[in-house]
């Protein structure tokens, strides 16, 4: 039987190449984002009854609630979730504004939390369940105008480890995958002034997810820690 994938924030970057690798994999995937025309265009591609575009706020319970139900009425099971759905703005903390702060936690990190218990239920019921949680070198290190998301992508990076642990004797595997700077959209709102050519690609994120999802069923990756061959920007 087919792997059932879900993918948050899949309209783009690192959200997209999952997709893509998932769907060459043999996966089938429900790919979900807020905006329902990016998400549609970015599965135009594919052929029909591979992808399942689901339009879903991760920051809004009744959101994920409804992408669950959705996923649950369809599939009835769902093997794989990558958490992936992200914002960040760099700003010196003296800067960031009330508004900056709370949308990157709520997106990043209680959007984690959200989804992953939303769908716990469905997972719990897979025979080969993993979680994957896309967090960042900024979930172990301070770097200059990442506060907010920094702190976002920390607590994000303990949840997953607290996670780990919970659903260990469900037979659920979690995995941290933990990239530096990957060139994707994400960046063409920062004034950072970073080389994207220099940067990781989305793809190569997507690979080091399905390395980890096959390994022997005793096996599991914890950690994936991902750099530019250059090293920190
Ligand atoms: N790029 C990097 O250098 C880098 C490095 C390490 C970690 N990461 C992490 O990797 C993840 C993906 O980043 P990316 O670089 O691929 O970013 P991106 O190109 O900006 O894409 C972000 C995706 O998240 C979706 N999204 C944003 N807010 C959402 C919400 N509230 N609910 C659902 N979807 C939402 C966006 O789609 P909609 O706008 O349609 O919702 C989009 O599909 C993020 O968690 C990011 O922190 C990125």
């Amino acid at each position: 039987m087919n792997t059932v994938v879900l993918v948050t924030g899949a309209s783009k970057g690192i959200g997209a190449a999952n997709v893509d690798r998932w769907i060459r994999k043999g996966a089938l995937v429900i790919a979900s984002s807020r905006t329902k025309k990016n998400l549609e265009a970015s599965v135009r591609k594919y052929a029909k009854g591979r992808v399942f575009p689901v339009v879903c706020d991760v920051t809004s319970p009744s959101s994920v609630k409804a992408l669950f139900r959705t996923i649950k009425t369809k599939f009835k099971r769902l093997d794989v979730l990558v958490n992936n759905a992200g914002i960040g703005y760099f700003e010196p903390i003296e800067k960031i504004t009330l508004d900056h702060w709370q949308t990157t936690i709520n997106t990043i990190l209680t959007g984690t939390f959200l989804m992953t218990k939303a769908m716990l239920p469905l997972l719990k019921k897979s025979e080969r369940a993993h979680i994957f949680n896309i967090c960042s070198t900024a979930s172990k290190k301070g770097f200059m105008n990442c506060g907010s998301y920094s702190a976002a992508k920390f607590g994000q990076l303990g949840f997953t480890e607290v996670l780990r642990e919970e659903v260990r004797p469900m037979r659920i595997k979690v995995t941290a995958i933990i990239p530096g700077a990957v060139d994707t959209p994400f960046w063409e709102k920062q004034t950072s002034g970073f080389d994207r050519s220099i940067m990781l690609h989305a793809a190569d994120v997507a690979e080091a997810i399905i390395y980890a999802y096959e390994q022997t069923k005793n096996n599991l990756v914890e950690e994936i820690v991902l750099k530019p061959a250059c090293g920190d920007l």
